[in-house]
């Protein structure tokens, strides 16, 4: 894509502002009922809108009505005169891509573990340290004291940094809190941010994350509670599907499975944090359940990818626990472009292996660690990301998906992977609605 000339970092100057509002004679010519509610002229769109490729658009224009896309393509082919088009009218040259989803997080959690990150500078590794009753169930220490209000006091902050750096959806697990009240808490305080930041949030059942304390030395007592959770928490409207840490530190492929039944049972999807750290088979036993994703899949073996495939699964890929645990054993990566499986990447925000709070930052790591090119990272973060939550509405632009999307400070795709840190983008839509 050729750099364009003009400057750039104009567009500041045009939010908050009315735009180029178009008066009473247009709304007359065009009829109210049929004006966009907003319009941009002139970005690059990166539209993602074809199998392969950026799906690039110079001098485009985007203009929604009510929460979805109603034009996506070149400023030229807008379909009458500008100023009668819509409400609010907003020229920049940023680049504008679809909204960010980011398919896998614990963002909903109290406390921090740094103490656990500088143990582990000095030797300890994270399973030593789980098996010596820190990680994971330190944290559900600080959950489980933690009033629903504090826990959402916490967790502000971390999505509020999401949805700056570019996110529109954000998938939320619970899985600190292991007992009934506790995963209630973290569903609750999930679907709170959804409505206290405007976005979609889909709430992910994640009892099977840990081995709380009254249950020691009796995993299967566990999954029985945990399965008889869920029909309660999903009747109050809380979970939107299923996963467990299928690992020697978590729970068996026979405990998963006995979770993911209790999921089909009441028409949820799953998903798993499979094949971390050994090969248990995950991969494959998620895609057995037509489950939506296999996150982490560092070692998955072939048959898994192939089972992946075969079901439609989507490959998760988390760099940021990758490159915080300092792991060595790459996923499959060639194996999943063979078999054409879907990757997606997202941020595993969690107080242990992945304190991230940049779904764009995954999104470097994946090309720095991973060596996806830009572009698949891009995919990753939108429409593959879309997939892996099972959402059809959104991760590309097109007339007719919602009208998500980020206007970034930037003039080519590949700066979105190419920048560690600093804010790149400059307006954040979700719905049509501004965000960041
Ligand atoms: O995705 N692997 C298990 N769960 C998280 C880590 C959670 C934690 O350490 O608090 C993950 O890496
Ligand atoms: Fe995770």
């Amino acid at each position: 894509m050729p750099g364009k000339a003009q400057p750039r970092g104009v567009l500041l100057t045009w939010f908050g502002m009315p735009g180029l509002y178009a008066g009473a004679a247009y709304n007359r010519r065009m009829g109210t009922q049929s004006r966009w509610d907003g319009l941009i002229l002139g970005p690059t769109l990166a539209t993602l809108d074809a199998d392969a490729g950026y799906g690039l658009v110079e001098d485009g224009a985007m203009g929604w009505k009510d929460g979805v896309l109603a034009y996506v393509g070149s400023r030229d082919d807008l379909p009458g005169d500008v100023d009668g088009l819509a409400d609010e009218i907003i020229e920049t040259d940023a680049l504008a891509t679809p909204g960010l989803v980011d398919c896998h997080t614990h963002v909903v959690f109290a406390g921090d573990r740094a103490a656990e990150f500088e143990l582990r500078l000095q030797g300890a590794s994270y399973e030593q340290i789980a098996r010596a009753g820190g990680g994971i169930l330190s944290t559900v220490r600080a959950v489980r004291e933690a009033g629903e209000d504090e826990l959402l006091r916490q967790s502000e902050p971390r999505v509020a940094a999401l949805l700056r750096d570019g996110v529109t959806t954000l998938e939320i697990k619970s899985g600190y809190g292991l007992d009934f009240d506790g995963e209630r808490k973290m569903l609750r305080v999930a679907r709170a941010l959804g409505e206290r930041f405007g976005i979609e949030v889909r709430a992910t059942y994640l009892a099977a994350h840990a081995l709380p304390p009254e249950f020691a030395n009796d995993a299967d007592g566990y999954i029985d509670a945990a399965i008889g959770w869920l029909p309660r928490l999903h009747a109050e409207g809380l979970v939107d599907a299923v996963d467990a840490f299928c690992e020697g530190i978590g729970f068996s492929p026979a405990q998963t499975r006995r979770m993911f039944e209790a999921a089909r049972a009441l028409g949820l999807p799953v998903k798993l944090h499979a094949d971390q750290l050994s090969d248990l088979g995950g991969a494959a036993l998620a895609a057995g359940f037509d489950g939506l994703s296999a996150d982490h899949i560092e070692y998955t073996s072939e048959d898994g990818v192939r089972a992946m495939a075969a079901h439609g699964t989507v490959a998760v890929l988390l760099p940021g626990a990758f490159h915080v645990l300092r792991e060595t054993r790459l996923p499959p990566l060639d194996l999943l472009r063979e078999h054409h499986v879907p990757m997606a990447v997202a941020t595993d925000c969690n107080p242990g292996t992945s304190p991230l709070l940049s779904l764009r930052q995954a999104m470097q790591l994946a090309c720095t660690h991973f060596r996806l090119t830009p572009e698949e990272a891009l995919r990753g973060a939108t429409v593959n990301a879309a997939k892996a939550l099972g959402l059809h509405d959104r991760g590309v632009l097109r007339a007719g998906m919602r009208a998500d999307f980020v206007l970034w400070n930037a003039v080519r795709p590949a700066e979105l992977c190419y920048w560690l840190g600093g804010g790149l983008a400059q307006g954040v839509f979700a719905g049509g609605r501004r965000i960041a």
